[in-house]
């Protein structure tokens, strides 16, 4: 069975002071009945791992390098991410995409590189506004995954993120019969390249996930769990989504 995750991006967001919403979180589910992960900015890895070293909640990057070190100002690898505590990695997020040209040959390259670190790797898909209403949706998240999964991997290395990019800190969600059409080929895409070990993948839905909408969308087949952007800022508004995967 897929492990069940309740992943928080901070993006480009936090602080010091921000390392107390995990306290307040940690205080709202002491002993949690799913995975939970925070992927905070990069110089809050270390801190935030220290801090709740030993504890439910596990700390992860938003991007690594395809280099294990060099001449690369500005980035950073998979060991270092490791090193300062990180046990995940996000990799091929849309902003990442968009923002810094990563295409899907690049992205399984950083995946290799991640697992070589010993990282789990949480691998983001997802169609524009152009291709869904292109109708082209299945074709593009399906040459994602066929494009940016390395061969080899299995359940305990990596969980795919499903995103549509015009659902990302829109408020948009998707109806809940297109989550179920992307998760269920997103499912049979895994395990016909991957056998039983597609099977134990974690797939989860990314997008304007909210405490209020959160139980619906866990309640469709193939969705283990969120990725979650702006409601992961704030303890309040990410335990609400923890307990409703809790409640699936
Ligand atoms: P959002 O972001 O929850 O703010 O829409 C999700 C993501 O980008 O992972």
């Amino acid at each position: 069975m897929p492990r069940k995750l309740a992943a928080g991006n901070w993006k480009m967001n936090g602080d010091g002071a921000s390392l107390a919403e995990i306290d307040a979180l940690l205080a709202a589910h002491p002993a949690p009945g799913v995975d939970i992960l925070i992927c905070p900015p990069a110089t809050l890895i270390e801190r935030m791992a220290r801090r709740i070293a030993g504890g439910p909640v596990a700390v992860g990057g938003q991007t690594c390098h395809t280099a294990a070190s060099g001449a690369h100002t500005g980035d950073i690898s998979a060991a270092m991410l490791a090193e300062a505590g990180a046990s995940h990695v996000i990799l091929g997020h849309s902003e990442r995409r968009a923002d810094h040209g990563e295409s899907n040959e690049t992205i399984r390259a950083q995946a290799e590189a991640a697992m070589a670190a010993g990282l789990h790797v949480i691998l983001c898909v997802g169609e524009t506004e152009a291709e869904r209403d292109a109708d082209v949706t299945l074709e593009v998240v399906g040459g994602q995954l066929a494009g940016s999964i390395p061969d080899g991997v299995t359940g305990a290395t990596l969980t795919v993120a499903y995103e549509p990019v015009w659902a990302i800190g829109t408020g948009r969600v998707p109806e809940i019969a297109q989550i179920a059409q992307v998760h269920d080929a997103i499912r049979a895409a895994l395990v016909d390249r991957f056998g039983p070990e597609g099977g134990a993948m974690s797939i989860l839905y990314g997008g304007s996930v909210k405490p209020g909408n959160a139980a619906e969308i866990f309640a469709i087949a193939n969705v283990d769990g969120a990725l979650v952007g702006g409601a992961s800022l704030k303890a309040a508004d990410f335990s609400g989504i923890i307990a409703a995967l809790e409640a699936a």
